[in-house]
C-alpha cells in the first residue's frame, strides 16, 4: 500500500471514528440529541416487513370497536416519551419490587392498556421477539392520529424496551393539571420542544375527557370566575359532587363541539374560556403562549405543522437502542432474565 492510500485510510478511520463518537458523546449532542440518530424510518423493513401494516390494521380495528382507544394511544406517547425515554416503561405492571407508572396520580384516567397487548400479540404472531413495545406505542399513536382526523406524521422506529418502571420520576417530568405555563414550557424545553410545539401538543386536549377529580377545584366551593359562564351549567351537571368518588366515572368531554376529532377547535374553546384544566385555560392567557393559541385557532394547517414537528421530537426522546434494553414478549411485563 502506498503512502497516499495509507493516508486516505487513516483519514477515513479518523472521520468514521469521530462521527461515531459524536453519535453517543456529549460533543455531538446538538447534531444527534440523546441517541435519536439510531432511529430510522421503517426499522423493521427487513426483520419484520409487515410490522407497520399489522399495527395499522389493529389500530383501525380497535378504533372501530372503541373510538377512545385512539385517544389513549395519543396520550401514551406523551406519558411514555416525556419521562426520560420512549422505552414503554409506562406499560409495565406493578411488581413486588416496583409500582407501575399506570398507578400514579399523573396517569389518572389512562385506559385501554389491554388493547396494546392485542396489537402486540398480532405482531408477535408474525414476528416473535422482533418488534419492541416502545415502537408499537409510538406507531399506534401515529396511526391513531390519522383515525381522529389529524395528519400522517412519519415517525422513526428502532427503540428497545426498558426493564424498569419510572414511576418515582413521573411528577418531576410530567406537568400537573394546574402547573404554571412557565414550568410546563421548561419541562418540554428540556426535551427540545419549543413554545409553539408545546401549544400544538396541548391541542391533543381537543379529544377525550377529563374526570371530575381534575375539575372540581375550579367548580367548588366557588366557580372559577375565569370560566365562561355559558359553560358552567354543563360542568356542574356532569360534576355534581364537590368531592367526587375517584372510582366513579364522572367526567366532562374536553371539546363539546368536536369531541372525537383532533382539530383546532381546542384553541377556540380555550380563547372562549371553555378550557377544562387550569393549564388549558392558562395557555390561552399567558403572554408567551396566547399569540400562538390565536394563530392556531385561525389556522389548522399551522397547528398540524407544529404538532407534527413536536411529536417527532417527543417520539425521539432518548430511546434505548443497540444492545440496551430488550424486546419484550408482552408489553406489561419485562422479560425473565436468562441465567
Ligand atoms: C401540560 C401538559 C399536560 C397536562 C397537565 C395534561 C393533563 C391531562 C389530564 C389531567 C387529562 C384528563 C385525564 C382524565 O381525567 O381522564 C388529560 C387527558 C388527555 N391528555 Fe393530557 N396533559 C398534558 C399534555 C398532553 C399531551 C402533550 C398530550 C399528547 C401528546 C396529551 C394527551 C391527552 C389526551 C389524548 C387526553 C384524553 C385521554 C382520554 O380521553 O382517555 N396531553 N391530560
Ligand atoms: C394542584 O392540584 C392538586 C390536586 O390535584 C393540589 O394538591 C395542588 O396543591 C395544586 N397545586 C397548585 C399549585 O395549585
Amino acid at each position: 500500500m502506498g503512502f497516499f492510500h495509507l493516508f486516505l485510510l487513516s483519514l477515513f478511520t479518523l472521520l468514521s471514528f469521530s462521527s461515531s463518537v459524536s453519535v453517543g458523546g456529549e460533543e455531538g449532542a446538538k447534531f444527534c440529541p440523546k441517541n435519536s440518530c439510531q432511529l430510522v424510518l421503517n426499522f423493521y423493513k427487513e426483520s419484520c416487513p409487515q410490522a407497520e401494516e399489522i399495527i395499522r390494521t389493529q389500530v383501525k380495528l380497535l378504533y372501530k370497536q372503541h373510538k377512545n382507544t385512539a385517544f389513549s394511544w395519543l396520550r401514551n406517547i406523551f406519558h411514555d416519551c416525556a419521562v426520560q425515554s420512549c422505552d414503554a416503561s409506562l406499560l409495565l405492571d406493578s411488581t413486588r419490587r416496583s409500582v407501575s407508572e399506570k398507578e400514579m396520580d399523573r396517569s389518572f384516567g389512562m385506559r385501554n392498556f389491554k388493547y396494546i397487548e392485542t396489537i402486540k400479540e398480532a405482531v408477535e404472531r408474525e414476528c416473535p421477539g422482533v418488534v419492541s413495545c416502545a415502537d408499537i406505542l409510538v406507531l399506534s399513536a401515529r396511526d391513531a392520529i390519522v383515525e381522529i382526523g389529524g395528519p400522517f406524521i412519519p415517525l422513526k422506529t428502532g427503540r428497545r424496551d426498558g426493564r424498569k418502571s419510572r414511576a418515582p420520576l413521573l411528577e418531576q417530568y410530567l406537568p400537573d393539571h394546574n402547573e404554571s405555563i412557565l414550568s410546563v414550557l421548561d419541562k418540554f424545553s428540556a426535551i427540545g420542544i419549543d413554545t409553539p410545539g408545546v401549544v400544538a401538543l396541548l391541542g391533543s386536549h381537543s379529544v377525550g375527557r377529563t374526570h371530575c377529580t381534575k375539575l372540581v377545584h375550579r367548580l367548588y366551593p366557588e366557580v372559577d370566575p375565569n370560566f365562561n359562564p355559558d359553560h358552567v351549567p354543563h360542568m356542574l351537571k356532569k360534576c355534581p359532587d364537590p368531592v367526587p368518588n375517584p372510582k366513579a366515572v364522572q367526567y366532562v368531554r374536553n371539546d363539546r363541539g368536536t369531541p372525537m376529532k383532533l382539530d383546532n377547535n381546542y384553541y377556540r374553546n380555550i380563547l372562549d374560556d371553555k378550557g377544562l384544566l387550569q393549564v388549558d385555560h392558562d395557555l390561552a392567557h399567558d403572554r408567551r403562549t396566547r399569540p400562538i393559541v390565536k394563530q392556531m385557532a385561525k389556522n389548522q394547517n399551522y397547528f398540524f405543522r407544529e404538532f407534527a414537528r413536536a411529536l417527532q421530537i417527543l417520539s425521539e426522546n432518548n430511546p434505548l437502542t443497540g444492545d440496551k434494553g430488550e424486546i419484550r414478549k408482552r408489553c406489561n411485563v419485562a422479560n425473565k432474565r436468562r441465567v
